[in-house]
């Protein structure tokens, strides 16, 4: 919930202006209370009226107007929030901010703010990747400018690609997770699997896969950032520890179901590792040799076990929210389903890992949630962001069921 936050809204000119509406009713419906900055390129988007009737507050737009300025100064705007949100963020107020420009109410308030800022870009998708965006981006994000989006998906100029402004439940959570600074995972205990795992063949040679850890790794991120404690059993890879996260590192699958069991009581498991399936039945404790002229040697495979289904059978000590993940390249939900039964747990994200997508090792997912409730779709989102929303989506599931046993 947001009571008592205050937010103020900077909207610039882009088609996406009109989801600024949406997102002020959603921010107020949470309790905040919004006030609207509207750049000129912006009013030709949405009116004034329109986002005074929503925010329910005057709308500022006039630099040099002396009424606002000496109701409530440039100064003034920025101190009376805790939060500036810059939605839709187009390439040219990006810009002005990163070249430090003051040349109308909005970027002179954007210069001005010593508060947090949140940015939503939405323009065109070769304005997202031209090489002076990219640098704006990155000169505002080592400024400490947070971004949400953009999504990728077709386009008002009809093209398709990233661009798009996230959508405003997703702008909605991102102002949570800077705002709201109380914890709704604390006290709980959460552990996640990431990585691939690593089947010995011989002190040399192993059987492994693609998996980068990214999305396992941000997940654990996500859930820490939200309160709980969290141990991360992580496979071989390259992408950093997640801070405020214990990490148990593990090379194959049986040492990685071992650091699970080890892990103690657990309210919420996430199995996000690319466990294989298979090790080699009888790994050669020396090199295996290659002999001349000899035929190369046959590899007999033994089942993993499988670490997902044996924390969700566990009897008593089973975690009460055990979600699994689903990699599938063809009937992905309608496997997705059929493997939330069969493997015993809660929900199944639901992502596919076709070439063409770039799911492996990327950092973007396009994943489906299955739950009990039936499928839930999310737009692509960037690995992080998947995260974030998986993460809110356990938070909500504990106050829900805290909630039910209250009522009980
Ligand atoms: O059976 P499949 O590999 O498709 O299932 C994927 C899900 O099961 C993922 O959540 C993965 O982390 C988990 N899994 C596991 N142990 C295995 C195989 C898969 O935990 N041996």
């Amino acid at each position: 919930m947001l009571h008592g936050k205050r937010i103020l809204l900077i909207v610039a000119g882009g088609i996406a202006a009109f989801k600024s509406l949406e997102l002020i009713r959603r921010l107020r419906e949470r309790g905040a209370s919004v006030r609207c900055v509207l750049t000129d390129a912006g009013a030709k988007f949405v009116t004034p009226l329109s986002l005074q009737a929503l925010s329910e507050d005057k709308v500022y737009g006039d630099m040099f107007s002396l009424t606002d300025e000496s109701e409530m100064g440039h100064i003034q705007l920025s101190r009376d929030a805790d939060l500036l949100v810059v939605a839709p963020a187009t390439a040219n107020i990006l810009a002005r901010m990163a070249g430090g420009l003051a040349d109308d109410l909005a970027a002179t308030v954007l210069l001005a703010t010593d508060k947090p800022v949140l940015a939503a870009p939405a323009m065109n998708v070769r304005m997202w990747t031209h090489a002076a965006t990219v640098a704006n981006v990155e000169t505002l994000k080592k400024r400490g400018v947070t971004f949400i989006g953009p999504n990728d998906g077709a386009m008002a100029c009809n093209e398709h690609g990233p661009g798009r402004m996230s959508e405003p439940e997703e702008i909605v959570a991102a102002i949570e997770a800077m705002l709201v600074r109380e914890r709704p995972l604390k006290g709980k205990r959460a552990l996640v699997t990431s990585g691939p795992t690593r089947e010995a063949l011989d002190p040399v040679r192993y059987i492994s896969n693609h998996s980068s850890g990214k999305q396992g790794h941000a997940i654990a991120a996500a859930l820490a950032e939200l309160g709980a404690e969290v141990t991360l059993v992580s496979g071989p890879v390259s992408v950093p520890d997640p801070r405020g996260v214990k990490v148990a590192r593990v090379e194959s699958a049986d040492q990685m179901l071992a650091a699970c069991l080890a892990a103690g009581s657990i309210d919420v498991a996430v199995c996000a590792a690319a466990v294989a399936d298979w090790k080699a039945a009888n790994p050669a404790a020396g090199k295996i040799k290659k002999k001349a002229g000899a035929a190369p040697p046959a590899l007999e495979l033994a089942p993993n076990p499988d670490i997902l289904a044996t924390l969700a059978k566990r009897g008593p000590k089973r975690p009460a929210l055990v979600v699994g993940f689903a990699a599938e390249t063809d009937n992905l939900v309608a496997n997705a389903v059929d493997k939330r039964t069969r493997k015993g747990c809660d929900w199944i994200v639901a992502n596919d890992v076709s070439p063409a997508t770039g799911t492996f090792g990327g950092d973007r997912n396009t994943v489906h949630l299955v739950t009990s409730r039936g499928v839930e779709s999310w737009p692509p989102l960037g690995k992080t962001d998947v995260a974030t929303r998986l993460a809110a989506r356990v938070a909500l599931h504990f106050a829900e069921a805290g909630k039910a046993a209250a009522a009980e």
